[in-house]
């Protein structure tokens, strides 16, 4: 691990002499360039491509020169490679053809073989001959997250079907979280043998949780992936609407703990002592004149002090209207805060 780049040092609350920075979701449609290259090629097929993978990451580098790129994929490839019939349809997000719903549903979801997911290994060898200071982040989507999406059978708003199999057939829904912890373990692990630098976990939906459910349902599967990991890289742990989780999103292992737009850092270090932080601008604030925007993120900055070590990001990620100019114009302010 290089012990220069700014991600990695603030990761493990060591002086900097700014805040690193990046965006989630900051490759993607927001760039010009990435829809040009997408052109006529689905969201999964891009994802197998190592060249395109390494391009599309290496887009808002070249064109932020944010901290950290973060490895283009999608948190349903490992699913996808596992056997898992689905798609990502766009403007929608992932569909699963045959919803879990059944321990039978859960004993034919199959192990990932680490092979079925060589491309991403592939595309990381080619990311770090290029990426220099720039830390690689890689990722995966937490077992509740993948949970919802797999039981659901698509995006939804109350996660009901999902919480109605958790509530009402623990058995099923511990056996099915199992599985996809294993699932997600194993893709982290095939992305740190390969060189990326720190792992994000993503829990997008837990904030739907209380935290006594959160602890009993999620947190344990959560705790053996980040727990299980090998290789001292950091690991992010992130989802929205966990202002009441932070505490036990830290517990399950994490390094850093990335916080939503609704907790002020401040707030949040108190919450988790000892931990780094990593957020939390609102992305809509993105959509608002300059003056709002160099104002939140100098808010952030005096908050984020607070905790040990502080990575600037979205509070969730860049929406698809927000100007890139924007984003860069946001990355000078922190470098030169
Ligand atoms: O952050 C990055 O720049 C890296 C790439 C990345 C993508 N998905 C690419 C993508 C990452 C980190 C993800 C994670 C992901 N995927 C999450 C967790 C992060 C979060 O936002 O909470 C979730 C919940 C998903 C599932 C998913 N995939 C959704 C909800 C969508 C959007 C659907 C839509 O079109 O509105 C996707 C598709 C997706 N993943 C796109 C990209 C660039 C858009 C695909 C396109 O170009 O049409």
């Amino acid at each position: 691990m290089d012990p220069m780049k700014l991600l990695l040092r603030a990761a493990r609350g060591e002086a900097v002499p700014h805040a690193p920075v990046w965006f989630m979701r900051q490759a993607g449609r927001s760039l010009p360039e990435y829809r040009e290259l997408r052109a006529g090629i689905g969201m999964l097929e891009s994802c197998r491509r190592p060249d395109l993978v390494c391009e599309i990451t290496l887009q808002p580098v070249r064109r932020h020169h944010v901290d950290a790129a973060i490895l283009y994929s999608d948190i349903v490839v490992p699913l996808q490679a596992a056997g898992i019939d689905l798609d990502i349809v766009a403007g929608t997000g992932p569909v699963v053809a045959d919803p879990v719903r059944s321990l039978a549903d859960v004993d034919a979801i199959a192990p990932l073989e680490p092979a079925a997911v060589d491309f991403v290994a592939a595309a990381i060898r080619l990311l770090l001959a290029e990426l220099g200071q720039t830390a690689l982040i890689g990722f995966a989507g937490a077992p509740f997250t993948l949970a919802s999406y797999l039981v659901e059978g698509g995006p939804s708003r109350h996660h009901a079907k999902t919480k109605a199999l958790m509530y009402g057939a623990p058995d099923v829904w511990h056996a099915l979280c199992t599985r996809l912890a294993d699932i997600t373990r194993t893709f982290l692990q095939v992305q740190i043998d390969a060189g990326v630098e720190a792992i994000q976990l993503f829990d997008s939906w837990a904030g739907a949780l209380s935290e006594a459910d959160y602890r009993r349902y999620v947190l344990p599967h959560s705790r053996s992936v980040l727990t299980g990991l090998t290789g001292a890289v950091p690991r992010i742990h992130f989802g929205v609407g966990t202002s009441e989780l932070l505490p036990a999103m830290a517990e399950a292992g994490a390094d850093v703990v990335g916080v939503d737009w609704r907790t002020p850092l401040d707030v949040a270090a108190a919450r988790v002592p000892g931990k780094a932080l990593q957020g939390n601008l609102d992305p809509c604030v993105l959509l608002a004149p300059w003056e709002v925007v160099e104002q939140e993120a100098r808010r952030i900055l005096t908050e984020g002090q607070k905790a040990p070590g502080h990575i600037f990001n979205l509070g969730h990620g860049v929406l698809p209207e927000t100007d890139p100019d924007a984003l860069s114009r946001l990355v000078e302010l922190i470098h030169s805060a």
